[in-house]
């Protein structure tokens, strides 16, 4: 049965996920559902907290991280439960790639034989029909000529490759959820629109939901239908895809649309967002926003705001959001990648 037909239905709950490294709190209490077969992406500037929620929930943050909260998958808890059912969880119900390869393929190991490994460890293959599984895995994700590439070394591999050598051991867990850490990011933009399109196709062929993180707008306008907007360890705005970029109301999102580079060489469009994202041990009062904020008014400044529902399934943390405006973000986005 295509796993779509189950979509709807919640895959991954996060709940009130708090993560502190040194006593520093750098993540806020996380609220976040992911559906069956559901694409859904995380965006903020760089230290947000995106990684950090994701390593959380699956585990895989150091020891001297303090984690809080809750995570289900199909309603089971697995936080604070033991090791053994995180260890099953990963990689095989739920697969993290990484911006960077080197942090998952073994350099001194073939890549037919970590696929192999993976498949092993997670579906109990061995032998031939594990080979027989590799290679299709291989030529699921584009690896051209599999059989004879199938006993080179990760370095054989370019960028690009190494990136779907990734993806491929991800899939052979056969996972329910894909987590995508910045996938693309280290990526010419030809190949990174390859990947995109390989995330979409094997999400089509599979079923399997998708978290995409990215700094990139565009690229999870096209990967993904619904999207959280994070800033300084909190969602601040949540909502489909089509709604948000159509008419983004927490100005910082409006601020991520804005700085967006534009390709017709409109230089004096592009709106960087003044300030930078506050340090997590000295986070300002209020809205954490407020200093960087062009709509803030003093009780920004004194009281944050809660992230309230809104209709459509959106989410709102804001006490003065943008009012929907009349040249949509959307057009902007699309002219933008125009
Ligand atoms: N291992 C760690 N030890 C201490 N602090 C950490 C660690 N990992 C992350 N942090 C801090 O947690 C915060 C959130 O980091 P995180 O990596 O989640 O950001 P991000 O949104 O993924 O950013 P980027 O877009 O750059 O990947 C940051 O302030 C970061 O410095
Ligand atoms: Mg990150």
């Amino acid at each position: 049965m295509d796993k779509n037909s189950a979509a709807g239905s919640r895959l991954v709950e996060l709940r009130d996920l708090r993560v502190a490294f040194d006593g520093v709190q750098v993540l806020h209490g996380i609220n976040l559902d992911v559906a069956k077969g559901e694409a859904l992406g995380l965006v903020g500037e760089s230290g947000c907290g995106k990684s950090v929620t994701w390593l959380a929930a699956l585990g895989l943050l150091p020891g001297k991280a303090m984690v809080s909260g809750s995570v289900k998958l199909d309603g089971q808890e697995l936080a604070g439960g033991p090791r053994s059912v995180l260890e099953s969880v990963r990689g095989g119900r739920i697969a993290m790639i990484f911006q960077d390869p080197s942090s998952s393929l073994n350099p001194v190991l073939r890549i037919g034989r970590q696929i192999v490994e993976a498949l092993a460890v997670h579906r109990s293959l061995r032998g031939e029909a594990a080979r027989a599984e590799a290679l299709r895995l291989l030529d699921m994700v584009g690896i051209p000529d599999a059989r004879r590439r199938f006993d080179l070394y990760p370095h054989e591999f370019s960028g690009g490759q190494c990136q779907r050598l990734m993806i491929a051991m991800a899939l052979a867990g056969e996972p329910d959820l894909l987590v995508a850490d910045e996938p693309t990011t280290a990526l010419d933009a030809t190949i990174q629109a390859q990947i995109l399109d390989l995330l979409i196709r094997l999400r089509k062929e599979t079923g399997m939901a998708t978290v995409f993180i990215s700094h990139d707008l565009g690229a999870v306008s096209q990967v993904c239908e619904r999207v959280c907007v994070m800033y300084a360890g909190r969602i601040v705005e949540e909502g489909s895809v089509a709604d948000l970029f159509a008419a983004p109301r927490h100005p910082y999102t409006r601020g991520l649309f804005d700085a967006i580079p534009r390709l017709d060489g409109g230089r004096e469009r592009l709106i960087p967002i003044p300030g930078t994202v506050p340090n997590p041990k000295h986070l300002p009062k209020g809205c954490s926003f407020s200093p960087r904020c062009p709509r803030a008014e003093d009780g920004c400044r004194e009281a944050r705001p809660p992230l309230l529902a809104l209709d459509n399934g959106r989410k709102l943390a804001c006490f003065n959001p943008v009012p929907p405006v009349a040249k949509t973000a959307v057009r902007i986005v699309e002219e933008a990648l125009a």
